[in-house]
């Protein structure tokens, strides 16, 4: 990629894109806010999926369930019992690591003496950093020479003897870290005056639950026919032990999910399994991501989840390493028989269509594309920053779809004294906001003002100058080629239409 995380994170904070919730307060860890070009994007990204996904599509509906329900839903789809991490505590500073992200090895001397063990955070996970700390390590004990080569192991790997032999990372001290202990990820809360075990309940850690547990209602309610989806976007909560590279991995979330629910025959699914693992690659590219940093991730059978037959990752490049974007998994029939057993109401599907091709009653299966949208956000800031050398001069810009920039368009008059052509761009700018978020900019040289624009984004400068007021013509600067093309005032609405969506 060509931007850092770091030089990200301040961009984002400079130019209004994303803000540390809670800031005044030294912030609040895994919570994030939106500025006000950030939400434009944010809001792009939603809008443009749901376009895609069910406005221009008949096959899938929407949906918007409540973030809490009843606590048995969460009971039938295992997350009760099993939506956790290992994790491991530090006793002497509180520190809470995640055992799988904390790396520790062995550290023996040639003759094969142990000389102790040392640890490491994932981040720090590389050899420079292991041999810093095998020094210290060989200087505090005062010995020379070589150690055997070292194997580093995560945490969920140490036999039980080994922990109190392993250092904290945040102390250095041997024997302050707790056994790996499961710590089930979802946010309670409880509902009710009283706060009791029976008013407990959850903040859903996926919106998919709400369709499943409403796959009747909108099958009963709404004409659609297997195979159909339903999509939900929304909000999912995970009180995620070591929340991560900025809005990657956040305690609070926003997903977009569809349940593509398909016959249960067992030849039917691996067909449109595939066929949304492509339309998933395509749309992702339709919005402007680099595809040259994305790839796939096939999970194998032994690393699938209990209730997944298949499931495939598209996988990011992101300045911190490559990870999970999307999930594409193929579910079967398990969320809808929990759901069946678990509450005692039939899911099952019937055709009542007197000629319909098929007059089965059966629980369908389910495909299953899963999208954050705010590491979908993280993968388009990484997608669009652009910084290049024009005439010698450094020039950073943003180079989003049409489609997602915060603003579509920025509207500049040549001149701010001359009232009939400020006039004029005005009337310009009042009409397209009434469609599109457009940008008013009449101070500073023309430059200056394309450079602003350039940095947050937007894709086309409009300039009206003295001409515009004999021929009715503007000047429509592209942001990515610095090209000026001469248009009709007329022509300003189907031009940014075509580029907006093409
Ligand atoms: N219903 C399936 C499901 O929730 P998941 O892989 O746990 O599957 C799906 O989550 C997507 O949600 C991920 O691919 C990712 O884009 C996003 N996501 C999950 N946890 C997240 C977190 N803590 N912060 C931001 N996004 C997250």
């Amino acid at each position: 990629t060509d931007v850092s995380m770091t030089d990200l994170v301040s961009l984002c904070r400079r130019r209004g894109f994303v803000f540390q919730s809670s800031e005044i307060y030294n912030g609040m860890n895994g919570f994030w806010d939106y500025g006000p070009l950030g939400v434009e994007v944010h809001r792009n990204i939603k809008n443009r999926w749901w376009d895609k996904m069910v406005r221009e599509r008949e096959d899938i509906v929407g949906l918007d369930c409540s973030i809490i329900m009843a606590p048995k839903t969460w009971e039938a789809s295992g997350h009760v019992g099993g939506f956790s991490d290992p994790m491991i505590d530090c006793k002497e500073s509180k520190m809470r690591y995640r055992a799988d992200q904390l790396y520790f090895a062995r550290v023996e001397l040639e003759s094969g003496e142990l000389l102790g063990y040392i640890s490491m955070l994932d981040g720090d996970n590389n050899e420079a950093h292991a041999k810093k700390l095998v020094k210290t390590l060989m200087k505090k004990a005062d010995v020379k020479g070589d150690t055997k080569p070292l194997e580093l192991k995560d945490a969920t790997q140490a036999a039980p003897e080994e922990i109190p032999l392993i250092p904290s990372p945040a102390t250095g001290i041997p024997g302050s870290l707790t056994p790996p202990r499961e710590f089930n990820l979802m946010f309670e809360t409880s509902v009710g005056a009283l706060s009791d075990a029976a008013s407990k309940a959850y903040l859903r850690p996926e919106t998919a639950q709400g369709i499943f547990v409403n796959f009747k209602n909108v099958a009963q309610t709404s004409r659609v026919k297997v195979p159909f989806g339903i999509a939900q976007i929304g909000k999912a909560f995970r009180n995620e032990i070591n929340p991560r590279n900025f809005i990657f991995r956040s305690r609070e979330f926003e997903q977009m999910e569809i349940e593509y629910f398909i016959p249960p025959d067992e030849d039917a699914w691996p067909e449109y399994y595939k066929q949304w693992i492509g339309e998933s690659w395509d749309w992702l590219k339709s919005i402007g991501l680099r595809e040259d940093l994305m790839s796939y991730d096939v999970h194998q059978k032994c690393d699938l989840a209990h209730y997944a037959r298949a499931c495939t990752d598209i996988i990011f490049k992101f300045p911190f390493g490559e990870s999970e974007l999307m999930g594409i998994a193929a579910r079967g029939d398990f969320d809808l028989s929990q759901h069946e057993k678990t509450s005692g109401k039939s899911m099952e599907y019937f055709d009542s269509d007197p000629n319909a091709a098929d007059k089965r009653r059966y629980v369908p299966h389910v495909i299953e594309p899963s999208l954050g949208v705010d590491r979908l956000f993280l993968a388009v800031m990484v997608s669009a920053y652009v910084e290049e050398k024009v005439d010698g001069e450094k020039r950073t810009y943003l180079k989003f779809h049409p489609s997602l920039a915060p603003y579509k368009a920025a509207v500049l008059p040549l001149v701010k004294n001359k009232p009939e052509l400020v006039s004029k761009a005005r009337g310009i700018f009042e009409k397209l906001k009434r469609r599109y978020s457009v940008f008013w900019d009449a101070s500073g040289s023309i430059g200056r003002r394309y450079r602003r624009a350039d940095e947050v984004g937007v894709p086309f400068a409009i300039t009206v100058d003295f001409d515009s007021l004999q021929d009715d013509s503007v000047t429509v600067r592209d942001r990515d080629s610095c090209e000026q093309t001469r248009m009709k005032i007329s022509d300003l609405y189907p031009f940014l239409t075509q580029q907006i969506d093409p």
